[in-house]
């Protein structure tokens, strides 16, 4: 089995060249966490400038869902650079923004007509939504999570929860939104426990929070995602999207399932939300969908995207570039790629769980498909946070040439292209344990 092959020190002479430079040059509010400088990129394998060989497992955040550079992908773009490059689907028509808005329609669960909107990025989608459920029910209050990653646009930022440092000095966000307690139950915090808790955690919406501080006639839309994502890649119990959705439609409040992370197959099905049995009234969609080329898009219910010529638009949105490489990808998905990510996600999951049987600091090992994680603790009595072990878990396995992501505080997250073989996740459980064993066994 193909191995990672690290060559230099890293970072390589030429990638500490063009890190001096991007320090000069480039914003510093990215969070860069090891010094990898890409070239090129194959399937799962990644080669750095300095011809580095690096196994990734974490497909650029969960985007390139059919691999780095799927042949497919890349001949649909380059058959459509040679067409048109770019008209604005806001003012005028082109043929794979109306394809992709018929195939996407048709893909999302619910009866009833669909109607799909494009724009460029998680954010994007989420802020559509936003946007959209305020016009639709003309009513201006919301409710997202704590934990939740939303995007980074003002609108977005407001539902997002994830860290202060994301909103620090960027307050007045949008008013209204409450941020209420996700189901994370290995930290429960109503200090229950599952099943015995009788999912207090949302029967304490209708029961505190519509009682006391926010009017359920008032309230627009809950957004969730369906797994919470950047939070931790936190699995919520099997009824928790049933039993909340039960109360949103009680008060005529729209489900907005955030399926930017979690969506496009990386679960085994082509939106996570499938895995819980409900149908949310709106969908946001970015990250995987193009396999790498920016594309955002928000899919309702034709009664609900009801909304007036010119109330939204994106110039960019729905290029045709994107569209087509988003086509390309949806095929792969459902020809093979999310029986994949089933399978592969059952063989990644079984071998982390083994693994815990003989590591204690890794507290919890979740995840559906291949969204998965392990959240590091300094001992599995107190759940203390292991952030530090996490930070250097990370970067040891980067220095073993296995490209990994941290999500939540303490919490390792796996999601490879769904295209990964049994063997390439065979080699990343063998390095992550190797990694482990180094820094916290
Ligand atoms: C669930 C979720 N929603 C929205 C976003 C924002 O996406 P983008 O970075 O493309 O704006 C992210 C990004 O991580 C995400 O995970």
């Amino acid at each position: 089995m193909k191995r990672p092959q690290i060559k230099t020190a890293l970072p390589g002479p030429l990638a500490k060249k063009l890190i001096k430079l991007d320090k000069s040059f480039v914003s510093p509010s990215y969070t860069r966490v090891y010094p990898l400088v890409a070239d090129k990129g194959k399937g799962l394998w990644i080669h750095d400038v300095d011809g580095n060989i690096f196994l990734d497992f974490t497909s650029g955040i969960a985007v390139n869902a059919t691999g780095h550079c799927h042949p497919k992908v890349v001949k649909a773009i380059q058959t459509q650079a040679g067409r048109l490059l770019h008209m604005s689907g806001t003012d005028f028509y082109y043929t794979p923004q109306i394809l992709l808005a018929e195939k996407l329609a048709s893909l999302a669960p619910g009866r009833g007509a669909k109607r799909v909107y494009f724009g460029n990025s998680g954010a994007e989608a989420v802020e559509a939504a936003f946007k959209l459920a305020r016009w639709h029910t003309k009513r201006e209050l919301n409710i997202a999570f704590f934990g939740a990653f939303h995007g980074r646009t003002m609108g977005a930022l407001s539902l997002t929860a994830s860290k202060t440092v994301q909103k620090k000095h960027y307050n007045p966000l949008v008013p209204g939104i409450t941020h209420i307690p996700y189901a994370y139950c290995y930290r429960c915090a109503y200090n229950l426990t599952y099943p015995k808790c009788g999912l207090y955690c949302v029967q304490w919406v209708e029961d505190t929070l519509f009682r006391t501080t926010v009017p359920a006639e008032e309230v627009a839309a809950i957004f969730v995602e369906p797994i919470q994502g950047e939070g931790g890649y936190i699995v919520p119990p099997p009824e928790f999207h049933k039993e909340l959705n039960k109360i949103a439609q009680k008060y005529g409040i729209l489900y907005v399932a955030d399926e930017v992370q979690s969506g496009m197959g990386r679960t085994g099905k082509m939106f996570a939300m499938e895995h819980f049995g409900v149908t949310a009234d709106i969908i946001a969609l970015a990250k995987g969908i193009a396999s790498g080329l920016p594309l955002g898009a928000m899919i309702a219910t034709a009664k609900i995207m009801n909304w007036e010529a010119g109330s939204h638009a994106s110039t960019f949105g729905g290029n045709p570039l994107s569209c087509q490489a988003a086509m390309a990808t949806i095929q792969l998905l459902e020809n093979n790629l999310m029986k994949n990510a089933t399978r592969q996600g059952q063989r990644l999951i079984s071998g982390l769980l083994e693994l815990q049987k003989t590591y204690e600091c890794m507290g919890d090992v979740r995840g559906i498909g291949l969204m998965a994680a392990v959240e590091l603790v300094k001992d599995r009595e107190t759940k203390k946070p292991a952030t530090d072990w996490r930070s250097r878990i990370i970067k040891k396995t980067f220095e073993k040439g296995l490209l990994l992501l941290g999500c939540g505080e303490n919490s390792i997250r796996f999601s490879p292209s769904l295209t990964v073989t049994a063997g390439e996740v065979d080699v990343c459980l063998s390095i992550f344990e190797e990694a482990v064993k180094e820094v916290a066994g």
